[in-house]
């Protein structure tokens, strides 16, 4: 378990980032947001919140029987027990594993099943260690991608930049305007849309990026994300881009997206 820290506690926001859509950049961003984002100052914490455990793998940590959040989404043990710290100061995780597959049908059996990490995740929050909490989300509108939209502040979607992307984006709309509506989490907010996998060799990449500017506006990130090799490379050897090669296209691409995040959430939520 991290240190606990001596500082005063911090507001924390809950940020999940989601897309129904396998392989569009949810993991990808998620860590190297993560990693960018300490370099801020900011105590981040990632949540793997896919059994496929992309997000723990790539920090280069290793599958742990029973490290994954899923005892405590039916409410056994302590969440603030599963934290553990990683190779990057200032950003802890709490790592998934196969047994996290299994919570899709266990949590389903809950009473109040969309609350189960709501309710995990509030002794977290209540002590106030991280400024940020980042939810990595599998690819499916599953009961995990839902409890994860329930406990959040606001919903990051990474997109990528094809054909169909908003068709893609049509349905995370709509999922927010039912989980508003319905009560289930009234202060959901579309935290941002960030394109990925910008290839500037194709005016396809440009076209969706003005289209989805288009119906989207300003919740569309000015920063783009480009294709780069090594951001796809970095995970293999369980490092960021930051620690792989800080200077590669990538690399920039998401220390710029960092630091556009956190002027965003700084200016709708000054407090914390
Ligand atoms: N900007 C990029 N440039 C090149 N490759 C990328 C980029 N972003 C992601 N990739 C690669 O594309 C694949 C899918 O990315 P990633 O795993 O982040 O998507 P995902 O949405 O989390 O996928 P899943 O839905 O399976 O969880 C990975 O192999 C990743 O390394
Ligand atoms: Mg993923």
């Amino acid at each position: 378990m991290t240190e606990v820290l001596n500082t005063a506690p911090v507001n924390t926001r809950v940020v999940a980032v989601a897309n129904q859509k396998g392989g569009v950049g949810k993991t990808t961003t998620t860590v190297n947001l993560a990693a960018c984002l300490t370099q801020h100052d900011q105590q981040v914490l990632l949540i793997d919140l896919d059994p496929q455990a992309n997000a723990t793998s790539g920090l280069g940590l290793p599958l742990q029987e029973g490290a994954s959040l899923y005892r405590a989404l039916l409410g056994h043990g302590s969440t603030i027990d599963l934290l553990q710290p990683t190779m990057v100061p200032g950003l802890d995780i709490i790592p998934s594993e196969l047994d996290l597959a299994g919570s899709e049908v266990d949590v389903a059996r809950q009473s109040n099943y969309l609350h189960c990490l709501n309710r995990a995740l509030e002794p977290l929050i209540m002590a106030g260690r991280y400024h940020l909490v980042l939810l990595d989300c599998p690819p499916a509108l599953g009961i995990l991608t839902m409890n994860a939209l329930t406990a959040a502040h606001g919903i990051l979607i990474p997109m990528q930049c094809e054909y169909y992307a908003l068709e893609g984006l049509s349905v995370m709309t709509r999922i927010v305007k039912q989980l508003r509506d319905s009560g289930a989490n009234p202060r959901l907010e579309i935290e941002g849309i960030l394109m990925t996998m910008f290839d500037k060799r194709t005016r396809l990449s440009g076209e969706v990026v003005d289209e989805v500017r288009k119906h989207f506006g300003d919740a569309v990130y000015e920063t783009t994300i480009p294709r780069n090799v090594r951001l796809s490379e970095a995970p293999s050897y369980g490092q960021t881009i930051i620690e792989y090669d800080k200077h590669s296209r990538g690399a920039k691409a998401y220390q710029a997206f960092a630091d556009e995040f956190l002027a965003r959430a700084q200016l709708a939520h000054p407090a914390g």
